[in-house]
């Protein structure tokens, strides 16, 4: 049983030589391809995040953090290298395989929600249990005790429309969380919410990797949310240019804002 209702049965399961490593992403190479033009985005850049650990990626308009993330879920696939979820390589040469990895071992938190408009909020939520197919095996439960977690359980039976943005956003945390993924992945997810709201989702996210041993790795441009983070890692010409280990003190902005200045971001 996990902190936040009934496991579900096919969430990746660690193997005996597990290291804790959830998101092992290895010498990454992807450029765009425009006509005869070619732009290099990420230049062999190797990150890793461990189970229970949060980390934010920072860095300039463009610097390819949303790339990354899609090569990390097999969106997108990379020209060479490799990316490692709970231990296992991605196969981006098999759509099933990569569409299972989603399924199984990723949550996905976009920056737009997309939550499906004609569902209510309990059935968004529940729907990566249904994809998945585990429509019983405590989805009711677990469904409910994340509504309560993001604090949206009020909300359970309205739609998309009827919400504010951030009560989206948090509706589509819970529905990321729903099967237990090994990662979850945000791009943005603080950055249509008015600042309250942010500090909720940041805060949410945080517990997710701390109680569910979930890694979560997520893009901010905002300090104050990268503050929340275990590591800081800038993005700046392809490469994570720095690292900073940060505490996860909410309140210790400055060595972040230092960073961004320093590399000029
Ligand atoms: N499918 C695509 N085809 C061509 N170029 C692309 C494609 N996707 C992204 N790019 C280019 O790759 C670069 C990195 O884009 P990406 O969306 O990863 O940046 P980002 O760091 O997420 O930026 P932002 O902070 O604005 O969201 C940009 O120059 C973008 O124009
Ligand atoms: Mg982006």
């Amino acid at each position: 049983m996990s902190a936040l209702g009934n496991t579900p049965t096919t969430s990746s399961i660690p193997s005996a030589e597990d290291d804790g490593t959830r998101v092992d992403v290895l010498d990454l190479v992807k450029s765009y391809r425009l006509g005869e033009d070619s732009i290099d985005v990420l230049r062999g850049l190797s990150l890793t995040v461990s189970a229970g650990e949060i980390v934010s990626i920072m860095g300039p308009s463009g610097s390819g953090k949303t790339t990354l993330l899609n090569c990390i879920s097999g969106i997108d696939s990379p020209d060479t290298g490799e990316v490692l979820i709970a231990g296992k390589v991605v196969d981006y040469t098999s759509e099933r395989a990569r569409t299972n990895l989603r399924r199984h071992n990723i949550g996905m938190v976009f920056q737009f929600f997309n939550l499906v408009p004609t569902l209510t909020v309990r059935e968004n939520v529940a729907l990566p249990f249904l994809i998945a197919r585990q429509a019983n095996g405590g989805a009711d439960d677990r469904v409910q005790n994340l509504l309560k977690r993001v604090g949206i359980e009020g909300r359970a039976d309205h739609r998309p429309y009827q919400l504010s943005g951030g009560e989206m956003q948090l509706a589509s945390i819970a529905r990321a969380l729903a099967h237990q993924p090994a990662a979850i992945l945000a791009d943005e997810p603080t950055g249509n919410v008015n600042p309250a709201v942010g500090r909720s989702i940041m805060n949410t996210l945080r517990d997710v990797a701390k109680l569910e041993e979930t890694a979560v790795l997520l893009v901010t441009h905002s300090p104050e949310h990268a503050a929340w983070s275990d590591r800081v890692c800038f993005l700046k010409e392809g490469v994570i240019a720095a690292e900073l280990n940060h505490d996860g003190d909410a309140d210790n902005v400055r060595p972040i804002h230092e960073t961004l200045l320093k590399l000029g971001i």
